[in-house]
């Protein structure tokens, strides 16, 4: 398993947002995580992706447990194994759209020109290659929606976590995107986890989870194994 965490909960203030959450994640699986607004979806993706600490439970990521890692090694971690897509941009005004993506590539130390070349690939396969130059004021939402996207997948990290990645794109962009996340995996074998509204989205999904009254359930599918 990529990801397997067990009997995981989470409190804020007297609600109990995640009571017992078990889950299983194996290497190249692409998963949904449906429920409604309030249900835990984001705390959850919090918690797998290893930005905010469960009250209870375990997990296990690439065979690591990272409650235990001091805050710089899990920063380290985290960075070379967990890629994030989330609602909030964050990208860097002063920088171009090619300059954002290859940013955490640079930062990894990469060679220079291989990061650049992988970001105006996947710029473009996001729709992007006319747009590479310019900076984040001149993109629409959804334009800086999929450079995120692209930055987030430019050191080709072991896990995707995206929370509602298609909220601001049209169908069109939104179903290019799907493309993307599902050849990825079928190229480099990464791990998808998204919570989405999409029904399109979930429909291509290995399985469906739902988020409800603090457990996830398995909706649809079963376990991919290929
Ligand atoms: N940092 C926080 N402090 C207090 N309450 C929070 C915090 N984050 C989330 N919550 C609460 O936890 C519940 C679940 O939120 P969230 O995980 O964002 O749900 P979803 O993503 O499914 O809409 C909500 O009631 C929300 O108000
Ligand atoms: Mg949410």
């Amino acid at each position: 398993m990529v990801l397997t965490g067990k009997g995981l909960a989470k409190k804020y203030g007297s609600i109990q947002v995640l009571r017992s959450v078990d889950i299983e994640i194996p290497q190249g699986e692409l998963i949904t995580i449906v429920g409604p607004s309030g249900a835990g979806k984001s705390t959850l993706l919090q918690i797998l992706g290893t930005l905010d600490k469960p009250d209870s439970g375990s997990l296990e990521i690439l065979g690591k447990n990272p409650i235990g890692l001091a805050p710089k090694a899990l920063a380290a971690f985290r960075n070379k194994n967990i890629g994030f897509v989330f609602q909030f941009h964050h990208l860097l005004p002063e920088f171009t759209a090619l300059e954002n993506v290859s940013m955490p590539g640079w930062i990894a130390g990469r060679n220079n020109e291989t990061v650049k070349k992988e970001a105006e690939a996947l710029l473009t396969r996001l729709g992007l290659k006319d747009r590479m130059d310019h900076k984040p004021s001149e993109l629409s939402g959804g334009e800086q929606q999929r450079t995120s996207i692209a930055r987030a997948l430019i050191n080709r990290p072991a896990i995707v976590l995206a929370d509602e990645p298609t909220g601001n794109l049209d169908s069109k962009n939104a179903a290019d995107l799907h493309q993307v996340f599902l050849d990825l995996r079928k190229e480099l074998n990464q791990t998808f986890i998204i919570v989405t509204h999409n029904l399109a989205l979930a429909a291509v999904a290995d399985r469906v989870l739902e988020m409800k009254d603090g457990n996830l359930t398995v909706q649809t599918g079963t376990i991919h194994t290929q």
